[in-house]
């Protein structure tokens, strides 16, 4: 009898193991946090080994602590930070760089030179991106092009390139398995999300060897076998963590929408077998893909929403604990005039602005530690509501948001979303959605769950929030934030 999912959940700031049961509930779990460096200003990298070592250090862990043996787990399901590139020798497995995480602007210069040449169209036509520094691309031709030896090495086929699943599978299948799902390579700038292939046009484009890249498989797929932990182990889902969330929050039909507040803000609305283009900056791309028929989703990114109520605690030293924040919301009126514009590594959906930073501003003597706090916290809210303006302007009108990621268990931040998007906005059980989406595509593969709808209807509420705020009130609070952000907008 093998009853149990274990999910390997990969972050920008930390990797967790999770043990999750045939029903979807959580049975055990251990986290890791790492290193993050920032070698140069817009910089962001993390040290490959890191990346590894955390993550088996927490599979051993959770299985230690829960007493589970490997023996009564069916499957690995992996969800990533999605982006995040990295190359490594084929035969050594060594890598040839850190990874160069999502977050880092390095490529902005390079990115805007092939804006200015006008190579927009054809990249968001195949792609449903936008040209910018997030993707992989540019990463990888950075990489290519700045260390010694690179590019000659990738030209001879000694390199494999991977984002973070495709690295961790290489190394959990000890060098078997160079294959990445359809989520994450839909989010490289590589990818053709019509014709779903890498796409010669932009691999001579970007000057970057096919040779290096994994093959394309069904997020639900046969990934290949760990041995590292005793008895083997199949490898049976991979979705980038997004898109795994979107699947743990049970969002299978065309209109149903989440948003997960990790590090950043991606809010997802599915769109089923269309792949929409949005006309307002969003981004296209793939929610998953099962039994070879892909599913679309528009997505707006926000780099940064519980990052800057980390940034409040540790540069600021506003509050101990993220947690002391609802406390101190509560006894802050909402109209104190103050917005910060968090804009700290530029400004993402639907600005799309890397030169833009950060801004507090309205500040009088009145204001103090609460004001710039609830600032903080509000502006996560008004970041949501300028994605929601922008898909509903893509003629996509949602009523009810699936939430998730650690600021959503922030009671307060979770009613002023409601006020703010007036909409209807639903926590699950589980908050762990990308694990257990990752979980949920690994039991499709194994035949536990017989179909997405199985899937759909474990999904269960724990709170639900109603809009309450008068409409005149959201009106002024968010024309005061429109004016706050025009003012840090470098390209207008
Ligand atoms: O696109 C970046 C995203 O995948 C990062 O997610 O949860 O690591 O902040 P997270």
């Amino acid at each position: 009898m093998k009853p149990y999912l274990l999910s390997i959940d990969q972050g920008t700031t930390s990797s967790r193991a999770i043990i999750f049961d045939q029903q979807g509930n959580l049975i055990h779990s251990a986290s890791q946090e790492f290193t993050q460096h920032y070698p140069q200003n817009g910089w962001v990298e993390h040290d490959p080994d890191d990346i590894l070592q955390s993550v088996l250090n927490t599979i051993k862990q959770t299985l230690n602590e829960s007493g589970i043996t490997v023996a009564q787990i069916s499957a690995i399901g992996i969800c990533n930070q999605r982006e995040t590139t990295l190359i490594w020798n084929k035969k050594t497995g060594k890598t040839i760089y850190n990874a160069i995480v999502w977050q880092d602007r390095r490529t902005a210069q390079y990115c805007h030179e092939l804006s200015e040449q006008g190579h927009g169209e054809l990249i968001n036509a195949k792609t449903g991106l936008l040209i910018d520094a997030y993707f992989s691309a540019t990463k990888i031709r950075w990489i290519l092009d700045n260390v010694e030896g690179a590019r000659h090495a990738a030209e001879q086929g000694e390199l494999a390139f991977g984002t973070v699943d495709t690295f961790l599978l290489w190394h959990l299948t000890e060098g078997q398995s160079h294959f990445t799902d359809a989520t994450n390579a839909s989010r490289t700038l590589l990818y053709n999300i019509h014709t779903h292939s890498w796409d010669a046009e932009l691999l001579a484009l970007f000057d970057i060897p096919r040779s290096m890249l994994p093959e394309v498989k069904n997020s639900a797929d046969d990934f290949g076998t760990c041995h590292l932990f005793g008895a083997p182990l199949c490898i049976g889902g991979i979705a980038s963590d997004q898109q795994a969330a979107l699947i743990g929050q049970g969002c299978f039909t065309e209109g149903m929408a989440k948003s997960t507040y990790g590090t950043g803000c991606f809010l997802m609305v599915n769109t089923g077998k269309l792949a929409l283009t949005s006309h307002n900056k969003l981004l296209t791309t793939i929610a998953y893909q099962i039994d070879g028929e892909a599913s679309y989703a528009i997505e707006g990114s926000i780099f940064i929403a519980g990052a800057a109520v980390q940034w409040m605690r540790d540069n600021l030293h506003l509050f101990r604990c993220a947690t002391d924040t609802e406390d101190l919301l509560a006894k802050t009126n909402l109209n104190h005039g103050v917005y910060f514009v968090p804009a700290l590594t530029g400004l993402g959906a639907p600005y799309w602005d890397p030169d833009a930073r950060g801004a507090i501003s309205g500040l009088t003597r009145a204001s103090g530690i609460n004001e710039i706090v609830s600032a903080g916290i509000q502006s996560v809210g008004y970041q949501t509501k300028d994605l929601l303006a922008a898909i509903e302007q893509d003629g996509i009108s949602i009523h009810t948001m699936r939430i998730d990621g650690g600021m959503a268990a922030n009671n307060w931040f979770m009613q002023f979303l409601a006020d703010i998007l007036a909409i209807n906005i639903e926590r699950p059980v589980t908050v762990e959605t990308s694990a257990l989406g990752a979980a949920y595509l690994a039991g499709l593969h194994k035949g536990l769950f017989d179909s997405t709808a199985h899937i759909q209807q474990l999904w269960q509420a724990e709170q639900q929030r109603q809009p309450q705020l008068d409409r005149e009130v959201v009106s002024a609070l968010y024309q005061g934030w429109q004016d706050a952000v025009r003012k840090v907008l470098v390209c207008q």
